[in-house]
């Protein structure tokens, strides 16, 4: 895939994930890719009060089970984010927080915590 060129993946990180997110599951590596894992780790403080703790349950709005996402396909996390900021999936925090996020954010963050392990 030509998106691996460094030049290009720095230039059109943007058309790198576009292009990703309709390549679906398969290329969850390149997804990875695309996002940068470095970047993302700036951008997660305020994720990590609720998915960093490990079996941890929100007290607000509800008693809810907090998934568990360090570790997760890159793919997967940035589908997630990206339904919740369409509207598509529903939750009162995590649609405030994806709506906060750009593209580039999402991928990112995505990046970051599939490499977290
Ligand atoms: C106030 C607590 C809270 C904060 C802050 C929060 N989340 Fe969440 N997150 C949740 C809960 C609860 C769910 C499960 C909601 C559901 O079932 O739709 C969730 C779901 C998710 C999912 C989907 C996981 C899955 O397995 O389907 C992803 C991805 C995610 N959050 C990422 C993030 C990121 C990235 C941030 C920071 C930018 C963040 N969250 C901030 C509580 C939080």
């Amino acid at each position: 895939m030509k998106l691996r060129t460094p030049v290009l993946r720095t230039a059109c990180l943007l058309a790198v994930w576009i292009s990703c997110a309709g390549a679906g599951v398969a290329h969850a590596a390149d997804a990875a890719k695309g996002g940068n894992a470095q970047a993302g780790r700036d951008k997660v403080s305020m994720c990590i009060g609720c998915h960093g703790i490990a079996d941890y349950k929100t007290a607000f709005p509800e008693v809810y089970r907090v998934p568990m996402i360090a570790g997760q396909n890159a793919k997967y996390i940035e589908n997630a984010l990206n339904a919740y900021k369409k509207g598509e999936r529903s939750h009162p925090t995590m649609d405030a927080v994806a709506g906060s996020l750009s593209d580039q954010d999402i991928a990112d963050i995505a990046a970051y915590y599939a490499n977290l392990k």
